[in-house]
């Protein structure tokens, strides 16, 4: 397991598993990585730009083509590229929510997440991994999303049996992942 990080904890929904780990989300070996992108899915800085940088050059484009067919991804949206040269073989791009008072982020960032994990299964994705979505550049607290995140798989692999059999909850160091732990099902 070294390679994809260092488990720190582990639920078990209806035979799948939700994991959290800390490590490198761009080496994660499974099927659909999802990324906390921006609406014009211009991957300039944290985990947009370390997957486009793993991926390498076809993630900006085909970013860039799905840009050009479809528009800006709005809310509850996800755009599906290549993964390029990582180990996945898609990734899953889905906006959430920039943190503000008056509008309800913790609304948006569910919304965000669904999306990401409808799409991956629409994709035929058995395995999924997600970062931290809007803890980052979009300044959501993250004890207060990575819960909401962790909650959000745990509800959707209740209601969506079957598909999708492992979700990795993916941060870069141990304190980070452990935020995660709190919105795992108790047991
Ligand atoms: N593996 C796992 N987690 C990572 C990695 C990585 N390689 N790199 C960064 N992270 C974590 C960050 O530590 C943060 O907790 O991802 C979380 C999300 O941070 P951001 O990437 O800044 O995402 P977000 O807050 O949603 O902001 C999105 O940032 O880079 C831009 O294009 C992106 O404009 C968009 C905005």
């Amino acid at each position: 397991m070294a390679e994809h990080g260092d488990e720190r904890a582990r639920a078990e929904i209806d035979g799948t598993a939700l994991v959290v780990l800390a490590g490198d989300l761009t080496a994660q070996d499974v099927d659909a990585v999802v990324n906390a992108a921006n609406e014009q899915l211009a991957h300039g800085g944290g985990v947009a730009a370390a997957l486009a940088r793993a991926g390498g050059p076809e993630v900006q484009r085909e970013s860039d083509a799905w840009l050009d067919r479809h528009g800006p991804l709005g809310p509850g949206d996800a755009a599906v590229t290549t993964a390029g040269a990582m180990p996945a073989q898609m990734i899953v791009h889905v906006v959430g929510p920039r943190y503000r008072d008056q509008q309800d982020n913790e609304g948006l960032l569910r919304q965000a997440v669904r999306a990401a994990l409808d799409a991956a299964r629409e994709h035929g994705a058995s395995s999924v991994a997600l970062p931290a979505i809007s803890t980052g550049v979009f300044g959501y607290p993250a004890q207060e999303a990575a819960p909401v995140i962790a909650q959000t798989c745990a509800a959707w692999l209740g209601e969506e049996p079957g598909t999708v059999r492992e979700i990795r909850l993916v941060a870069l160091d141990a304190g980070g992942a452990d935020l995660f732990v709190g919105g795992l099902p108790e047991g």
